[in-house]
């Protein structure tokens, strides 16, 4: 008797987190959008290089102008890695953790922790085109 009850109790408990696992997880939006966050960011601060005429995207073939272009990357390949901020060349060159003479913006001043941390969010969530 004891025994048994004691097991509907673990059986409402499990079908209790189930409900709670299944109702939090449409809930979980992205925290960041690209359209409304990074692409900003990257038209302000890379964009004078890295679109149209500039020398950024002609040496290095990346065009920041938009989501196909930051996911194409550069003639040497993709520099983001959706959901993986560790191997993800644009963090490491953000961040400063590559050698100075391309740390980006080349030649101007580092991206603030702030801003650096939307696009490192932005990565960890995925690298979506939201
Ligand atoms: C003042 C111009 C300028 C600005 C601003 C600039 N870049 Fe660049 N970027 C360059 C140039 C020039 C290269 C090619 C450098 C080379 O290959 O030596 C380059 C290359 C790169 C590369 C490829 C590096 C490699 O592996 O060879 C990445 C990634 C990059 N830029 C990202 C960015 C990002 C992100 C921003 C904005 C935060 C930015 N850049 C802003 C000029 C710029």
């Amino acid at each position: 008797m004891v025994f048994r009850y004691s097991l509907t109790l673990v059986a409402s408990g499990l079908a209790l987190a189930l409900a709670f696992g299944a109702e939090a997880a449409p809930q979980k939006k992205p925290k960041i959008s690209f359209a409304d966050d990074v692409l900003p960011l990257l038209q302000f601060r890379c964009g004078s290089c890295h679109t149209g005429e500039g020398d950024g995207l002609k040496i290095s073939g990346l065009d920041l102008g938009s989501y196909e272009g930051l996911m194409k990357g550069t003639k040497h390949g993709a520099i983001v890695v959706p959901g993986d901020v560790l191997t993800s060349n644009l963090m490491v060159l953000l961040d400063g953790k590559a050698d100075k003479s391309i740390q980006m913006p080349h030649g101007q001043k580092k991206l603030s922790t702030c801003d650096r941390d939307i696009i490192r969010t932005w990565i960890h969530e995925g690298a979506k085109n939201n």
